[in-house]
């Protein structure tokens, strides 16, 4: 499997009531195209940082990072977020006045990615094929419920044609049936659609799923086996 994502002695720190933490320390790590990984770690040690970090919504301290060979930098931080990833986050943040069709196509209007014409339809099959039918897609949705909102997330996480996506505890506020349900589709589309999805998470139900299972610790990432 070919290296999609490679971190190269990335450095993170806070400055925090005038003292520096530091939170990444010399991280290295590569992430290979089509694979499923989560990332585990205790509460503070730097998951949701190191997640911003690679999603160009943050800057290292020092290191670099390089998507598909190219560094981001160069790549553009805009572009890159435009173009190359999708974040799903715990508590869904979909847009609450739109229809869950409508928060589909918004993403799709939001990358320079080459898309299909008819927007509309495929809007529809995708959330389809995530179980929110016609119906449900025409809805607002804070008229779903959160395990169908959290499908509708990763429907538009899709709808971009992007590489990665991340998501930071996805499944934090589902009950453990749809949590299972929710990575089965996570691992789906990493095997099919070739993704690269990485999963901040504290269940173990979750990681068990994974294929690979990282773990950050004292500032830096390595492989459970
Ligand atoms: N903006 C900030 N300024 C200063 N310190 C911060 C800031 N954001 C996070 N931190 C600190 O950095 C550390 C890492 O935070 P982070 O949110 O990345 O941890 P986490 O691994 O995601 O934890 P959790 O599992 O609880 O979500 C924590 O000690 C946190 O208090
Ligand atoms: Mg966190």
């Amino acid at each position: 499997m070919s290296e999609i994502l490679k971190l190269e002695n990335i450095n993170y720190s806070y400055i925090d009531g005038g003292y520096e933490r530091q939170i990444l320390k010399d991280l290295s790590y590569s992430f290979e195209e089509g694979k499923f990984y989560t990332v585990l770690g205790p509460s503070g040690s730097g998951k949701t940082t190191l997640l911003s970090i690679i999603a160009g919504l943050d800057t290292p301290n020092s290191g670099e990072i390089y998507f598909d060979g190219k560094n981001i930098k160069e790549i553009g931080l805009h572009k890159y977020r435009r173009n190359a990833i999708s974040i799903v986050f715990q508590q869904y943040n979909l847009i609450s006045y739109l229809t869950a069709l409508e928060n589909v196509m918004l993403a799709m209007s939001e990358t320079d990615n080459p898309l299909p014409k008819d927007r509309k339809n495929v809007a529809y099959n995708l959330l389809a094929r995530f179980g929110i039918v016609k119906s449900k897609a025409d809805r607002m949705v804070n008229q779903l419920s959160g395990g169908e909102q959290q499908r509708v997330a990763i429907a538009r996480s899709l709808a971009s044609n992007v590489n990665l996506i991340f998501a930071d505890e996805p499944t934090g506020n589902l009950d453990t049936a749809t949590e299972k349900e929710i990575i089965a589709i996570f691992k789906e589309l990493s095997h099919e659609f070739s993704k690269t999805i990485i999963v901040v998470t504290h269940s173990d139900t979750v990681s068990a799923m994974s294929d690979q299972r990282v773990l950050l610790r004292d500032g830096k990432l390595s492989e459970i086996q």
